[in-house]
């Protein structure tokens, strides 16, 4: 069975775009790969969170990922800071990563500029331990986004290049995932652009239903259409977009034609479709408060997660130790 890998990102709470995305897709990709899911905890520690921050990111992010459908059996979904073995291998690729092209990544450029207080190593060398993530359970592919393309990229290189020093066929190259279909981009409420982390703009799967509510009817519109079949602004369209993969196909029927004949109340729309999302968040919503309640349950998901994780982990450092050369003396 070939194996898929993602990490995630442990700040911030999943919205509907991350859900429709991309978490959707991984928790119907565990019955046909093996599934390794992490949360990146190492990798936070770049922006230099509080100890509380940590902690309680991490575990909001374990939360959601279970309320989500993520199935902790099915799939190995651990703490990457639980796999110390994750460590010894960015220690060991770092040897064999250059300063030249850790700086040209796009992604470093990027938050060098963002953070130009904090341009840690650890910044620098992120291709490095995200390709320790992926090689270090032999990942066949890796769902990633547009932003990530580089350094999957990167970790392909690494890969290849300890391949080549050592001559062994050890570690694969990873591939990016394709989900098959288009991504959806989910648009957020502002008008413009997807949906993301700003006031405003996004819907999150914590969100309860009067909040859900709240956000959709205040959603950006426009003053509504004059001329019959006249082309969509965007933040209408935008809701169309929501509309379009939450509500059934009589409804986006009902409310376009309404539109193409100008008789569309965009109130009544907002309506519809905030139903027709909290339908879909709803269920989601009532893992997440149970799942948050549930102390035992987290730890038991976790220990299960950091076992599984490990015993890969602990086979492919064994052997990587073996190929550099290290001998016990004793
Ligand atoms: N860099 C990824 C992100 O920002 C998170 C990540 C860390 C990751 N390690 C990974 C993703 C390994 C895929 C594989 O979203």
């Amino acid at each position: 069975m070939e194996i898929v890998l993602s990490g995630i990102r442990s700040t911030g709470n999943l919205h509907l775009g991350n859900y429709l995305g991309a978490v959707q897709n991984f928790v119907k990709l565990q019955d046909d790969y093996k599934c390794y899911f992490f949360i990146a905890d190492y990798h936070s520690l770049t922006t230099h969170p509080t100890p509380e921050n940590l902690y309680k990111n991490v575990r909001q992010v374990l939360v959601e990922y279970l309320a989500a459908g993520i199935d902790p059996e099915k799939s190995t979904l651990y703490i990457q800071s639980d796999v110390p073995e994750v460590a010894e291998l960015y220690l060991l690729l770092n040897m064999n990563a250059y300063l030249g092209e850790l700086e040209r990544t796009t992604s470093f450029k990027e938050k060098a500029r963002k953070q130009p207080e904090n341009v840690n190593a650890g910044l620098l060398t992120y291709p490095v331990l995200m390709a320790a993530d992926i090689v270090i359970h032999h990942a066949d592919k890796v769902p990633v986004g547009k932003d990530q393309e580089q350094n999957l990229e990167m970790a392909r290189k690494f890969a290849r290049r300890f391949n080549t020093m050592y001559k062994v066929e050890y570690f694969k190259e990873p591939q990016p995932f394709n989900f098959g279909k288009e991504l959806i981009k989910i648009p957020g409420l502002d008008g413009t652009g997807k949906m993301g982390k700003s006031e405003g703009n996004g819907i999150f799967l914590a969100d309860d239903e009067n909040t859900i509510r709240k956000k959709i009817m205040r959603a950006v519109t426009d003053t509504g259409p004059t001329v019959p079949n006249s082309e969509m602004t965007e933040p209408v369209k935008n809701l169309f977009t929501i509309l379009e993969i939450v509500s059934e196909k009589d409804t986006v029927n009902y409310f376009k034609e309404q539109y193409q004949n100008c008789t569309i109340r965009y109130g009544d729309l907002k309506k519809q479709l905030a139903e027709d999302v909290i339908k879909l968040i709803k269920p989601i919503n009532e893992r997440i408060k149970d799942i948050d309640k549930n102390n035992e349950y987290l730890a038991k998901v976790a220990k299960l997660g950091a076992e599984k994780a490990r015993e890969s982990a602990s086979k492919t450092i064994k052997e990587v130790r073996e190929i550099i050369g290290f001998k016990k003396f004793y």
